[in-house]
C-alpha cells in the first residue's frame, strides 16, 4: 500500500491511474479504523480498480471543547487493517497541507438547510467543518466514487447535497451502518465507554427499532412516538439529545403521506456523544393525521 502526504504526490500517482484507464473509489476518515470505516473500504473495493482512503482528523468540524486533542490517532493499526482490506493508498495530509493559511476557513462549503438541525444544532460549525474538507478532498482526489457510512445520516445528507448543487462529479455511495453484535453502532467514540456505559450504549438503537415496529403497526402520532423514545433513552442511563421522525430524503420534519423516513437520534453517555438512526419505508398512503 502507498503512503502519501502531499497533494502533489497524491495527484501524481492518481494521475497515473487515470491513464491506465482505471476507476477511482475514495474513502475519507479520521483514522481510528474499526469495523464499520472497513465495511466502507470493502465496499469501495467492490466498486472501483482503485481505493484511496484518506486519514485526516480534521480541525474544522470540531466545535470548541470537543475532543480533537484526544481524538485517537492509532496510524500502524490503522495502516495493518487497510492492507489487509487491500486499499491501494492511504493518504494522510498534516493540518498545513490541507490548511496552508490555518484552520480558520476563509473560503467555506455550507449547506444551509441541514447545517443548523439535528447534529448541528448541538455542534454548531461541525457540518461547516464537514463539507469544506470533504470538499477539498474530493477536489484533491477526484474520484469516480465516494463512500460514507449511513450511520452518519445527516452527514452523509449534507454530502449528497452538496456534491449536487456544486455539480461535482462524483457518486456517493452510502454504506450501511456496522454494528456490534449488542446492536450499537460502530464508532470510534465508543472507545470511551467504560464497560458499564457499554452495557447502556444498546439501548439507543433499541429505542429506535421499538419507534420503528410501532410506526409500521400504525401509530402515526409522532410526538407521542419521539416523546416516549426520549423517555426511554433516559431510564436507560443516557442524557438524550434528539431523537425525531424525518423525511428520509431531507431530514425535513416528516408529515402525511410520507412513506420513506429516518429516524436519527442521539445521546450523552459518559464521555461519548453516541449518535445512531433507522431508516424505514411506510406502506402506502404512508404516515397519516393522528388525533
Ligand atoms: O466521518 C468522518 O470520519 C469525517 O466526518 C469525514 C467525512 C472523514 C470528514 O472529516
Amino acid at each position: 500500500m502507498i503512503e502519501l502526504n502531499t497533494i502533489e504526490a497524491l495527484r501524481k500517482q492518481v494521475a497515473e491511474w487515470r491513464q491506465a484507464g482505471e476507476c477511482i473509489g475514495f474513502v475519507p476518515t479520521m483514522g481510528n479504523l474499526h469495523g464499520g470505516h472497513l465495511s466502507l473500504v470493502d465496499e469501495a473495493r467492490a466498486r472501483s480498480d482503485r481505493v484511496i482512503v484518506s486519514i485526516f482528523v480534521n480541525p474544522t468540524q470540531f466545535t470548541p471543547g470537543e475532543d480533537f486533542e484526544a481524538y485517537p490517532r492509532t496510524w500502524e493499526a490503522d495502516c495493518a487493517a487497510l492492507r489487509e482490506h487491500n486499499s491501494d493508498l492511504v493518504f494522510a495530509p498534516s493540518v498545513e497541507e490541507i490548511y496552508p493559511d490555518g484552520p480558520a476557513l476563509r473560503t467555506r462549503v455550507e449547506v444551509p438547510a441541514l447545517n443548523d438541525i439535528l447534529c448541528g444544532a448541538s455542534r454548531p460549525g461541525h457540518f461547516t467543518g464537514v463539507a469544506t474538507v470533504v470538499a477539498k478532498l474530493l477536489n484533491i482526489v477526484q474520484p469516480d466514487l465516494a463512500v460514507f457510512g449511513l450511520k452518519d445520516y445527516q452527514q452523509l445528507m449534507v454530502i449528497r447535497h452538496m456534491v449536487r448543487d456544486l455539480s461535482l462529479p462524483v457518486e456517493i455511495v452510502g454504506g450501511p451502518v456496522a454494528r456490534e453484535p449488542s446492536g450499537l453502532a460502530m464508532s470510534s467514540r465508543n472507545a470511551y465507554l467504560t464497560d458499564a456505559e457499554r452495557e447502556v450504549a444498546p439501548a439507543l438503537y433499541a429505542t429506535l427499532c421499538v419507534i420503528a415496529e410501532q410506526l409500521k403497526a400504525g401509530e402515526h402520532n409522532l410526538e407521542r412516538l419521539t416523546a416516549a423514545g426520549m423517555k426511554a433513552i433516559s431510564q436507560a442511563g443516557m442524557k438524550p439529545d434528539y431523537l425525531e421522525i424525518r423525511r428520509a430524503v431531507d431530514l425535513m420534519p416528516a408529515g402525511v403521506g410520507d412513506t420513506e423516513l429516518v429516524i436519527p437520534a442521539a445521546a450523552y453517555l459518559g464521555r461519548a456523544r453516541l449518535i445512531d438512526n433507522i431508516r424505514l419505508t411506510l406502506p402506502a398512503p404512508g404516515l397519516q393525521a393522528s388525533a
